[in-house]
């Protein structure tokens, strides 16, 4: 890892983006917005050198190439009807806001790079290995997958370790239907994740700023909750590149790293897989990654957090506010310990 640098908060994080675009709008709130941010320290990470870089949305006809356009009007209210148990009838982040400011480091640091630079990656054919302890082991075409179970909606809040937040209308699978299809072993304890390794359709990846593939993982009856999901759209549409087309996971009452993007494999283990930020600053984010208030990132609080689009800060929930659901799963586990 020789050009591997001491974690920093990214410079995006220090303009926050819905200044990005909507500058004028928020033109009188600028100095405010800034400081605050700069005081969070909020940033994952790493490492992005001052590249003195515009940070300005891509502009238009690269978001086109990188996904699709903004969905039309009625399409995107008739996504977002808040319908199922899970759903939250938050105001939804908007689909520009949730497609243009992204984490998907194989394309850039920025947190507009993925948008730009995301469509290159071939997302046809698409195939996923579902292997390891189980007994029906399967590789298959994303189509089919899709096929298989159809894609339902769920809106769920997505909070980021950095401490940003959106509303996300997904589509998606449950991951525990397709685990069942494959019939874990009694030796399943976990799930492992991996994103597909391409330098060349993903140029980050040309830059050991992360031990490449970008893996994950969960314990099985996380995997298996069914809150989890294996995403394959948002609004109503395809999941657009910079989102981790064509499946990427969602876990909602953990922070937003463990959504690993562009999954090629899902395998089932017996011990508890590494995981990429994990490796990258143990001290910093572990293997459960449950949002929890109480426990301070070592570089900012955890406190509170910046929704996407608001102007003030509000309280971080307990597991992002779904501690009905899944705070059993964690019952006599040290979540300080266990963060
Ligand atoms: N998956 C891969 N393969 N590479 C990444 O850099 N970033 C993670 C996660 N999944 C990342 C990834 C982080 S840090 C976050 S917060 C979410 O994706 C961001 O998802 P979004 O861009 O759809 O908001």
């Amino acid at each position: 890892m020789s050009d591997k640098k001491a974690p920093q908060p990214p410079e995006s994080e220090v303009t926050p983006e819905p200044l990005y675009r909507r500058r004028r709008e928020f033109i009188k709130n600028v100095g405010l917005f800034a400081g605050t941010a700069a005081a969070v320290g909020g940033g994952l990470y790493l490492l992005a050198p001052k590249r003195g870089k515009s940070p300005e949305p891509p502009p238009p006809e690269a978001a086109g190439k990188a996904g699709p356009a903004e969905p039309p009007a009625a399409q995107a209210s008739a996504a977002g009807n808040p319908a199922g148990p899970y759903d939250t009838t938050e105001e939804q982040t908007p689909y520009e806001d949730v497609t243009s400011y992204n984490n998907f480091y194989e394309f850039g640091l920025d947190k507009s790079d993925p948008a730009r630079n995301a469509h290159t990656l071939q997302t046809r054919p698409w195939s996923v290995v579902v292997d390891g302890e189980v007994h029906k082991p399967q590789t298959v075409d994303i189509d089919q997958l899709k096929a298989w179970f159809t894609p339902e909606q769920r809106i769920y809040r997505m909070r980021c370790v950095e401490a940003w937040s959106m509303v996300i209308p997904w589509l998606g699978i449950p991951l525990g239907e397709v685990l069942k299809r494959v019939e874990p072993t009694s030796r399943a304890k976990y799930v492992a994740f991996t994103t597909l390794v391409n330098p060349e359709q993903m140029p980050g990846q040309k830059r050991q700023v992360l031990d490449w593939p970008y893996v994950e993982g969960l314990r099985l009856d996380e995997a298996l909750h069914p809150l989890t999901l294996l995403a394959t759209g948002l609004y109503g549409r395809e999941l657009p590149p910079q989102n981790g087309a064509p499946l990427r996971l969602v876990v909602p009452w953990k922070y937003g790293f463990k959504g690993i993007k562009s999954i090629v494999r899902i395998t089932l283990t017996e011990r508890q897989p590494p995981t990429t930020w994990n490796l990258a600053a143990a001290n910093e984010y572990g293997f459960y990654a449950n949002v929890n208030p109480a426990v301070d990132h070592p570089r900012w609080s955890q406190a509170t957090e910046r929704r996407i689009g608001e102007f003030r800060r509000r309280p971080t929930l307990p597991f992002n506010g779904y501690a009905e659901q899944v705070a059993s799963l964690y019952a006599g586990l040290d979540l300080r310990e266990n963060y």
